[in-house]
This record gives structure tokens, sequence and C-alpha cells, in this order.
């Protein structure tokens, strides 16, 4: 698939063409973004108007299987909500500023939290267990270090600074509102709290990347999430992340002395399955409920 073309003014449009068609009752305060297999979050939402990604101008269309690719305005408790079902990804070939966009266009129609969905692996096995739900408390963004920031190029200086801060980026308010909400919702024991690496994809991560993340301070790793929050925090917008873990990396532990010698060569085995897309997909519908009722339960208390 060819990469979408982009300008800045593509934000304008969507934003133009979004608030000309979603009655202002539902102009929304706080955004959703759903990642693999948990796009049924859309469900919790009532007097829903929706659009198809490919009915919006200006927006991108995603090309992932589990990914459906449309926005849903609604209410959750009575508060505004849009939810993007399915979302962009660096790894499509999209330009990473693309991949924002729906985020800047969320800014534009009123979002002042958003919150961040996505599925990970785990760097961290004794943490982070399959089924388990990460509140992201911080982030290394792989490729942002590397020169693919998504503010890279002219600041929109409309939204926010050239030199936006990321330190306060996953509020420690909402994180403790997360917590809360879990426990009324008797799920506090698949909860973590934790850092969401970000890599590019679309291949899985070597054993010796995996290993590399975690001597880094990883928790999860994914290829998402990350580039909407720098964009979030860049907006002024107040983030609360969730990372489902869907697989164990594969991490590979260090050969032992033993193993070294060369009466004993055998190449150390691996510690965990090689992770695939279906297993995602699967553990994402596994829990989609417990993460739709934990975002529902959240934006009631705040
Ligand atoms: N690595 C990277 N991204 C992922 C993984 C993983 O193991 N699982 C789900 N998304």
């Amino acid at each position: 698939m060819a990469a979408h073309t982009y300008t800045d003014n593509d934000i304008y449009l969507a934003a133009d063409f979004l608030k000309a068609n979603v009655p202002a009752e539902l102009y929304p305060k706080v955004g959703v973004i759903c990642g693999s297999g948990l796009g049924g979050l859309a469900g919790s939402l009532e007097n829903t108007v929706e659009f198809k990604y490919e009915e919006i101008p200006g927006f991108p269309v995603s090309t992932v299987a589990g990914h459906a690719g449309k926005l849903v305005f609604g209410l959750i408790s009575g508060k505004p909500t849009v939810c993007m079902v399915g979302r962009f990804h660096f790894y499509e070939g999209h330009l990473l500023k693309l991949t924002v966009l729906p985020v800047r266009v969320m800014s534009l129609m009123g979002v002042e939290t958003l919150f961040v969905t996505n599925a990970a692996g785990s760097l961290n096995h004794e943490k982070c267990k399959v089924g388990d739900i990460m509140i992201i408390e911080d982030h290394i963004n792989i490729p942002g270090m590397a020169g693919n920031n998504p503010l890279i190029g002219a600041n929109l200086s409309s939204f926010g600074p050239r030199f936006p801060p990321v330190n306060d980026a996953y509020p420690r308010e909402l994180r403790s509102l997360a917590i809360r909400a879990a426990r009324e919702l008797d799920i506090r024991q698949y909860i973590r709290e934790g850092v969401y690496c970000f890599v590019s994809g679309p291949s899985y991560e070597s054993p010796a990347e995996a290993r590399m993340m975690r001597a880094l301070g990883g928790d999860v790793i994914g290829m998402s999430t990350v580039p909407e929050v720098v964009v979030a925090r860049h907006c002024g917008m107040k983030v609360l992340g969730f990372s489902l873990v869907t697989n164990f990396v594969v991490t590979r532990r260090e050969r032992t002395a033993d193993e070294e010698s060369p009466e004993f060569s055998l190449p150390p085995e691996d510690n965990v399955e090689t992770p695939n897309h279906e297993e995602v997909l699967a553990v994402g519908n596994m829990r989609s409920n417990d993460m739709q009722n934990l975002v529902k339960k959240i934006v009631e208390l705040m």
C-alpha cells in the first residue's frame, strides 16, 4: 500500500467535517483509542453517531486485520466521548504525523482526557502476566529517540509549544483513579503499573532486543500508543494508558558457564512460545469486557 500523502491541513479538514456532522451535545470531552481486539469498548457508548474512516476527509484508512476503522461518538454515563475503533500504525507505512492525526482532531473537538489502550508483549515476565492490564506510568520511545518523533517539523503552535515535556504525560491522579475503579470492579488483581516501550514493528523483537529493552527498563513492548501520547501531551490533554498483556516476549536466557564450555555447547532453548497476531487478538477478546468496564467506571468516577 502506498503511504497516504499528508499535510497539516488534513487535521482541519477532518475536524471541520466532524464538527458539521456530529450533534453539538456529543462534542467529546473524553477520547478513547481502542487497541487490537479492544474495539468492543465502543459498545459502552449510548446515543451513538459513527463514521467510517473512509468517510472522513483527511483521515487515513487502517489496514490491519482486527482493526475495524471507525470513529464512534456517544455518551458514557452522560459524558460525551469518542472512541477510535482501529488506530494507525507506523508499520503500515503511514507517516508518523498521519498516525497521530486523530488525536489532533479530538483536541480540536474538545477532548481533554485521552484513554489509550493497546495489546503488548511482556518483557518483565515476573510482573506482567498474559491477561494482566498494565497502567502505563511512563514510556520509552525508541523510534522517537532515533529521529521518528511525531513532533518533528514545523511546530503547530496553535496546539502546543515547540518543546513539550512528557514527564507528566500520564498524570498520577488518573492512574490512581484507574486503581480505584479496578478495585470497585474487583479486577485489581490483574492490574499492574509499568513502563511501555514503543518500537516500530512489524517484526516482533529478537530475544537479544527484548533483553536490551528489559535492561533499559521496559516492562511491556508494543507498536503503538507513544506517538499518540506525545501528541496528546503537545495538545495539553491528560492521558491514561492501558496495555493488555497478550503474550510473553521471547527473551531467551544467557548461556551458563557449562553451556559455554567446549564439551557442552548446546544453544539455550527459547523460554516462551513464539508470539503471533492470533494470540494477541484472542487475549484481547478474552479481557475486552474487563477493559471496557474499567474505562467506563473511570469515566463515571471522573
Ligand atoms: N511485541 C511487540 N508488539 C506487540 C507484542 C510483542 O510481543 N505483542 C503485542 N504487540
